[in-house]
């Protein structure tokens, strides 16, 4: 049985006083809450405060963003994986089709950091997915495929089962466009599948795939209802405790 996996990715949104009271609204509003894994991936500047709030909870875990592949060294502006392990920071989101489309990572850049992130023991939440044009054009499981045949490569099977790939369409990102729990559903068989030729049935079988684009209250139990959607990467309805909260159950 595989735990679901319910994720907030505030990309550049919270001051460090709004994730604070963020944090104190949502602690409230899941205290009942078991059997189920929760992330929280806030900007950089938030993280020491969330970390220091929640001292090392295994209720509500720690995510970033984003690290750069090097141990340390000449990297204006970058953020090493030891100096997330200094926060007690456990997942990193890694491949997010911002970060593909705006900053223009590859599929081998995003590799380096894959195998990083393992290295340093840190869990890479990899993103994958496909843009409207590319659905439109019947090539959604190529792309998906290529996406994680890069981004996987020389991942060992014991590294894959502490991996969790991101199922995030990139036409309902943001777009309040989800994809239908059967697309989704569609999609998530699919990325098993090529996760068991790297590997095998069992391996692909204990990796938690999310699904990410438009999750709301409103959806989240139908999408996560689907046998092969383990979790969920909330952009938008993680901002507001109650909402996220609403998600978080869904996911029990
Ligand atoms: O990583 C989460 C994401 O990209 C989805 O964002 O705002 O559509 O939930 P949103």
């Amino acid at each position: 049985m595989r735990k679901k996996i319910i994720a907030a990715n505030w990309k550049m949104n919270m001051t460090i006083g709004e994730a604070e009271s963020f944090l104190k609204d949502f602690r409230l509003e899941i205290e009942e809450v078991t059997g189920v894994e929760i992330v929280i991936a806030p900007p950089f500047t938030a993280l020491p405060k969330l970390s220091e709030l929640l001292g090392g909870s295994q209720k509500v875990r720690l995510g970033a963003q984003n690290f750069y592949f090097e141990k340390s060294g000449a990297y204006t502006g970058e953020i090493s994986a030891a100096m997330l392990r200094d926060l007690f920071v456990r997942y990193v989101i890694i491949g997010h089709s911002e970060r593909r489309q705006i900053f223009g990572e590859t599929d081998s850049f995003i590799n380096k950091k894959v195998l990083a992130a393992h290295a340093s023991e840190l869990k890479p939440i990899l993103c994958v997915g496909e843009t409207l044009e590319e659905r439109e054009a019947g090539k959604e499981k190529q792309v998906l495929e290529t996406q994680l045949r890069g981004g996987l490569a020389g991942v060992s099977a014991e590294q894959l089962v502490e991996t969790v790939i991101a199922y995030e369409p990139v036409w309902a990102i943001g777009t309040g466009k989800t994809a239908t729990s059967a697309q989704a559903q569609d999609a998530h068989a699919h990325v098993r599948a090529v996760l068991a030729e790297l590997t095998d049935a069992a391996t692909a079988d204990k990796v938690r795939i999310q699904y990410g684009g438009s999750v709301k209250p409103a959806n989240a139990l139908e999408l996560l209802s689907q046998p092969d959607i383990d979790g969920a990467l909330v952009g938008g309805a993680s901002l507001e405790a109650r909402g996220f909260a609403e998600i978080v159950k869904a996911g029990v």
